[in-house]
């Protein structure tokens, strides 16, 4: 009987993902200059981040954490409930709060360890969440750790959503999760339809509005505030401050029973060393800047209109979203690979996106829009686009030939 050694198993494994044209690579970047930057010895335009106000590079964000570098050096050297709870933390966790416009709210690390807290800080073995079915894998891991019965809906089905709440057990906990906008498709969900569904049967819904803070609603506040909803009771919020707000980390907002039992139960907030004050100065300054900078957001929502027009005028195939996440649907993973390398060539880095972020078929670039791009700039893309089309035609042409 052969027994193979766990590095055999492990360089199978690999080259099955690999023949799968699945395989992933890090791709270091040496500097960045706006929304320029240079990999391997090549100045690449950027259109694959999700800096989408451009804040990352912001003076005031980096005076602020520099500031608190100074003041309060570069670590906390403990997990929140020991003693790594600063003053800072519990000032960011009540200007979140008035931001989100609930009662109360708690910071986590980063956006990832936000879902796998909310989730399974409230969720246990013998409850009920219903899920979208393109929910973020952060969602996904939450629910399979949280042990309690998962059930998928339809994308965007609020009927469907109902439904399945209809058919939950008596008396437990129930959760219907899902991303206010969708990380792949830029698309929304049908937010208030969707705090129907769990007001009619007494569950909480929870929004990772990930991508959708800082740009979403007149106030930046997410898609909530776009669609006109006030939080409730019944509405828990999750954000980040590592994509529109140009930092790291993640947060909850929700009326102060969820937060409280987040404290007591959330594992991911729990067992991690507090996230330094340079963290929260960065993230403190974001908010402010959002507030009153609005004109970032409305300068993010010409140049999305401009370059979804111009793919339009090209004959880009994408989807029917607005906002600065704009898919390309290419469909099999090798020629999302190769549409990706083809776009590299002339000097726009964007790479694909394949199964399993995205289902199997829908491969893609994930293109993406931010206030720092200049009108020449996104031109400049569409134009690298469509010689990458023509590439990869002429290569078909003549495989086919
Ligand atoms: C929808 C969604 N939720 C959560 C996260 C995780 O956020 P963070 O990068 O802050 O960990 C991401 C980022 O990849 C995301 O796209």
């Amino acid at each position: 009987m052969s027994n193979y050694g766990a590095s055999d198993i492990l360089i199978r494994r690999l080259a099955d993902i690999r023949s799968m044209g699945l395989e992933r690579r890090l791709v270091p970047i040496k500097s960045f200059e706006g929304t320029w930057v240079m990999v391997e010895g090549r100045r690449l335009l950027l259109m694959a981040g999700n800096d989408y106000l451009g804040l990352t590079g912001h003076p005031r964000l980096k005076e602020a954490a520099l500031r608190a570098v100074e003041a309060f050096g570069t670590g906390t050297g403990s997990s929140r409930l020991i003693c790594g709870t600063h003053c800072i933390h519990s000032i960011i966790e009540e200007e979140i709060a008035r931001f989100a416009r609930s009662e109360a709210a708690l910071f986590f690390n980063t956006g990832y360890m936000a879902n796998l807290g909310a989730v399974t800080g409230l969720a246990r073995p013998g409850d009920y969440i219903v899920s979208d079915e393109f929910n973020h894998a952060s969602i996904i891991d939450a629910c399979r750790l949280s042990r309690a019965a998962v059930k998928v809906y339809p994308h965007r089905d609020a009927e469907a959503a109902l439904d399945l709440l209809s058919k939950a057990p008596r008396d437990c906990l129930k959760l219907l999760v899902t991303e206010g906008v969708f990380s792949m498709d830029g698309d929304e969900a049908p937010l208030p339809d969707l705090l129907e569904a769990a007001r009619i049967h007494k569950a909480i819904l929870m929004v990772d509005d990930a991508h959708a803070v800082g740009v979403r609603g007149p106030g930046g506040r997410g898609t909530w505030e776009e669609m006109g909803l006030s939080p409730c009771p019944e509405l828990v919020l999750i954000g980040t401050f590592s994509k529109a707000l140009g930092g790291t980390g993640g947060f909850v907002a929700a009326c102060s029973e969820v937060i409280n039992s987040l404290v007591n139960n959330a594992r991911p907030f729990i067992y991690t060393t507090a996230p330094p004050p340079s963290q929260i100065a960065a993230a403190r300054e974001s908010l402010r800047v959002i507030g009153e900078e609005p004109e970032r957001r409305e300068r993010l929502e010409a140049l999305c209109g401009h370059f979804r027009e111009r793919l339009m005028e090209e004959g880009f195939e994408t989807t029917s979203a607005s906002g600065p996440i704009i898919p390309i649907l290419i469909g099999d993973a090798g020629d999302a690979l190769a549409m990706a390398a083809a776009l590299l060539e002339n000097g726009v880095l964007a790479p694909a996106v394949r199964p399993p972020t995205v289902p199997k078929g829908s491969s893609r670039l994930r293109l993406t829009v931010t206030a720092s791009h200049r009108i020449e700039e996104l031109d400049q893309a569409v134009e690298a686009l469509c010689l990458a089309r023509e590439a990869m035609e002429c290569q078909r042409h003549q495989a086919y030939l």
